[in-house]
């Protein structure tokens, strides 16, 4: 039997998704960094994440720089929806690497682009709808099964250096998410941010200042009261068919 541990980060499902198909003791990096548990340790360990902004989420790069993880075989798997992923897959791997932990496997899979802002849900359902998902993650499975080497060292995707410093700041200072009149109190929006950063205060959400831009609060909302400004398609939103809601806030739900 492999000893393998999945940490993994989520906000519309992909990345969960991916994460139950590779086996393995599932655990979500949002309960890991609520309760401080920084020590990781198994034959086998891989961190599965989604990129953001041609990099990682905040959160994982604040995982990166403090846990401690002791494995043979350590993984990255990236889900991306249109480009970045390697600079994502570099980006981690150097971290961990300058903190003296050794990275034997990158590789990423295509599947929805959740980012509002410049997607529109409903196109991006039909154009991802033939993606062969399953089989791109069958592949993967056989490698790590194999404990095979890989870092796609593929060339940078634009001459533009720190294009995710850049891009990170550009999208934060043009895009936020307002709040419209129908909220329903039902929560889900408190209980699927992976920072604990919403609140409910007289019938409608209230933002801390920790958010990760991750968007599972709009993408979530049953009521779509959350909207992002100059977005794509406001009525339309993203879950991964294969994940239950139920699931996400297993995941996510720290307060
Ligand atoms: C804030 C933010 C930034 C993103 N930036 C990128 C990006 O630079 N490149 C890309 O291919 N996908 C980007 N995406 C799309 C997600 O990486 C993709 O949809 C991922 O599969 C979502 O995983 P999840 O469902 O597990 O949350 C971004 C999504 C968000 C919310």
């Amino acid at each position: 039997m492999i000893n393998m541990k999945i940490l993994y980060y989520t906000s519309t499902g992909n990345n969960l998704y991916i994460a139950k198909q590779l086996g393995g003791e599932l655990i979500s990096i949002p309960q890991l960094m609520k309760n401080n548990e920084l020590e990781i340790k198994d034959d086998i360990v891989g961190i599965i994440f989604p990129v953001f902004y041609a990099t990682s989420p905040k959160m994982l790069r604040e995982f990166v720089e403090k846990a401690n993880i002791k494995t043979d075989y350590l993984f990255l798997i990236t889900s991306y929806g249109s480009d970045g992923d390697q600079n994502a897959l570099r980006i981690m791997k150097e971290t961990l690497n300058n903190r003296g932990i050794e990275v034997n496997y990158t590789n990423s899979v295509l599947m929805v682009d959740n980012f509002l802002p410049t997607f529109d849900m409903a196109n991006e359902k039909e154009l991802k709808k033939d993606l062969n998902i399953n089989d791109d993650i069958k592949a993967i499975i056989q490698d790590i099964l194999k404990k095979r080497e890989l870092y796609l060292d593929k060339k940078h995707f634009t001459d533009i250096e720190n294009i995710e410093v850049i891009l990170e700041t550009t999208m934060t200072e043009k895009f936020h998410i307002q709040v419209g009149k129908d909220c329903s109190s039902c929560k889900i929006c408190t209980m699927v941010c992976p920072r604990g950063n919403i609140e409910i205060i007289d019938e409608t959400p209230c933002f801390g200042d920790t958010c990760d831009f991750c968007l599972g609060c709009v993408h979530h909302c049953k009521t779509n009261n959350l909207t992002i400004n100059d977005e794509k398609n406001p009525n339309e939103r993203y879950r991964n068919p294969n994940i239950k809601l139920s699931e996400i806030i297993k995941s996510n739900k720290i307060i």
